[in-house]
């Protein structure tokens, strides 16, 4: 009995700290905020940068190094973000276009071949024309490893046996 008053008393006591942080006054987002006299919340002050925004220019600016696992990843994000429309090969013919979104155009087009890197890095970036931005979901480092698999996807079409190194080429040629 002598042990289980205190812990009761702690147990009760306990249960009354659970006040976190929701309970408090605050704004919610698109409330009317009569702090202001405007009675809207403020935008942010001229300059102000979010927490990773200096990183991710960085990353924007910088493309990496192309290696296998840029590849990877870049096929990996691809099929996620890009394919439902632009399909598994770029043709412009994934599962949302046959349910009735416009069709892009194929990533095999000449003007889409000849278009330098730079434009597809912006289109994921700003959207273009119907397609919506995907810079909120695609890091800027993703956005270069897409671009690297959207430049495979097209070479894959274009190559020529000269393109294929040496060593596999054999490889190549034994095959029906
Ligand atoms: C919801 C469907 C959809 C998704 C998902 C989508 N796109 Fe698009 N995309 C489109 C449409 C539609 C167009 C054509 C827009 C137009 O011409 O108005 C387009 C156009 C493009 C173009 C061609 C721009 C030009 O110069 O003609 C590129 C490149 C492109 N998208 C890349 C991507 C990449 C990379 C992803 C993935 C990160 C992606 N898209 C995801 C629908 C989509």
């Amino acid at each position: 009995m002598k042990v289980i008053v205190p812990l009761l008393l702690a147990a009760v006591t306990l249960a009354g700290c659970d006040q976190n942080m929701e309970v408090q006054p605050k704004y919610d987002a698109y409330a009317k905020a009569p702090l202001f006299r405007s009675g809207v919340l403020r935008d942010p002050p001229a300059g102000a940068m979010a927490r990773d925004a200096l990183e991710k220019n960085q990353d924007a600016a910088q493309r990496p190094a192309l290696t296998a696992a840029l590849l990877d990843r870049g096929h990996d994000r691809f099929a996620i973000y890009c394919s439902p429309c632009h399909g598994a090969g770029g043709d412009g013919n994934g599962r949302i276009v046959q349910r009735g979104m416009p069709s892009p155009t194929s990533y095999h087009d000449p003007r889409l071949v000849s278009a330098d890197d730079q434009h597809f890095f912006d289109v994921i970036t700003n959207g273009y024309g119907a397609m919506y931005s995907y810079a909120s979901r695609v890091a800027p480092r993703d956005r270069w490893a897409i671009v690297a698999y959207i430049r495979a996807l097209q070479l894959s079409r274009r190559a020529s046996l000269d393109d294929v190194p040496a060593a596999q080429r054999s490889r190549l040629e034994a095959m029906p």
